[in-house]
């Protein structure tokens, strides 16, 4: 097996990817038909096609807007997980779902996800795959919608969900907005994630842990910036949840030999690979893994350590993160055997 090929086959868990940003073209085309709704081409896959986070979500709020009953949901969640299996061998995934994208157009909260919970049972039935949910904050919403969100998600508990997190476009809207969402997550047994330094000063981070009281950091690229942010994220074994592609397309470092994630790993910090958006951005959890360790000539001894990094920043309970650890060291001492570099 060459090695990409291995890279492409190493068992993955992904805990920062949106099921917004993971609708197959053919599907959107066949949901918009469903439900009769307007397309501006034919050719869905040209919708697919930006150069910043700005656009890029007007977007995502677009081809969701065909998204509307409790099958489309299953339906998206499905697919998404057969694609992340297929495609790189996704064993494990916390995802997210942004709900204000679509309640205020309608939808009841229960649709969505009572929806997306039914295409997790079955993706798990059919491919062995697991998956929890996130539900993301908006930034662009204001505190009081977002507050409001969060109760509306905690009434409407599926098992599967087990976290609180928040995207949207960065720069504009401090973390600290979101405090009230925080806080009654925190009440409710909710984890805690967000975006932050993707698009903002390191400030952000440090406000994400110790105001918000995430545990993880998703992207957190400008970290670099202050070395006593790094420092501290290092000596308490904060993980990140890194993105290559989609931050190459629409934060301007296309060159991955050249993305702060290398900078991150260098300065010791826990890193590993995720597809944020992966049909939306042409890329899929396989391919971020080849192009990134690809790119950038690893060994993989650290592509292995990034996969493994995956399991530790997981959710699960101590037993059951021993007992994904243990299959995903059997499963990679089977593929290091095959590899011929
Ligand atoms: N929502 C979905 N993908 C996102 C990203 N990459 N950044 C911010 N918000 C998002
Ligand atoms: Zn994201």
């Amino acid at each position: 097996m060459d090695y990409a090929e291995y890279l492409r086959r190493l068992p993955k868990v992904e805990l920062h990817c949106h099921v917004e940003g993971t609708l197959r073209p053919a599907t959107v085309a066949d949901l918009a038909k469903k439900h009769g709704i307007a397309l501006p081409t034919e050719d869905v896959d040209e919708l697919y096609t930006y150069e910043t986070i700005y656009e890029f979500l007007d977007i995502f709020r677009f081809v969701n807007s065909t998204v509307i009953d409790r099958d489309d949901f299953a339906r998206v969640a499905y697919e998404s997980l057969e694609d992340g299996v297929k495609l790189g061998n996704l064993k494990y995934r916390e995802m997210f779902f942004n709900p204000t994208l679509h309640t205020p157009r309608g939808v009841p909260m229960a649709t969505v996800m009572n929806g997306l919970a039914d295409g997790i049972h079955a993706a798990e039935q059919d491919f062995g795959v697991r998956c929890f949910l996130i539900a993301d904050v908006y930034r662009q919403d204001s505190p009081e919608m977002a507050l409001a969100m969060t109760e509306d998600v905690l009434a409407n508990r599926v098992p599967e969900l087990i976290g609180l997190g928040m995207d949207g476009a960065e720069a504009p809207d401090p973390p600290e907005k979101f405090l009230a969402s925080y806080q009654l997550a925190g009440k409710a047994g909710l984890r805690r994630t967000s975006h932050a330094s993707e698009d903002a000063p390191p400030a952000n981070i440090t406000a994400c842990l110790d105001v918000l009281g995430c545990e993880r950091i998703d992207h957190g690229y400008h970290i670099l910036s202050d070395e006593k942010v790094v420092e501290r994220c290092r000596d308490e074994g904060i993980h990140f949840t890194c993105c290559p592609t989609s931050t190459a397309v629409v934060y301007g470092w296309p060159d991955l030999t050249a993305h702060p994630i290398k900078g991150m790993i260098e300065a010791g910090l826990k890193v590993h690979l995720n597809s944020d958006d992966p049909t939306m951005f042409r890329t899929d959890i396989g391919k971020e893994y080849v192009d990134f360790i690809g790119q950038n000539g690893y060994p993989p001894e650290l592509a292995k350590e990034l996969v493994l990094n995956g399991v530790d920043a997981t959710w699960l309970d101590d037993s059951d993160k021993a007992e994904l650890r243990r299959e995903f060291e059997a499963e990679l001492t089977t593929l290091d055997a095959q590899l011929v570099l």
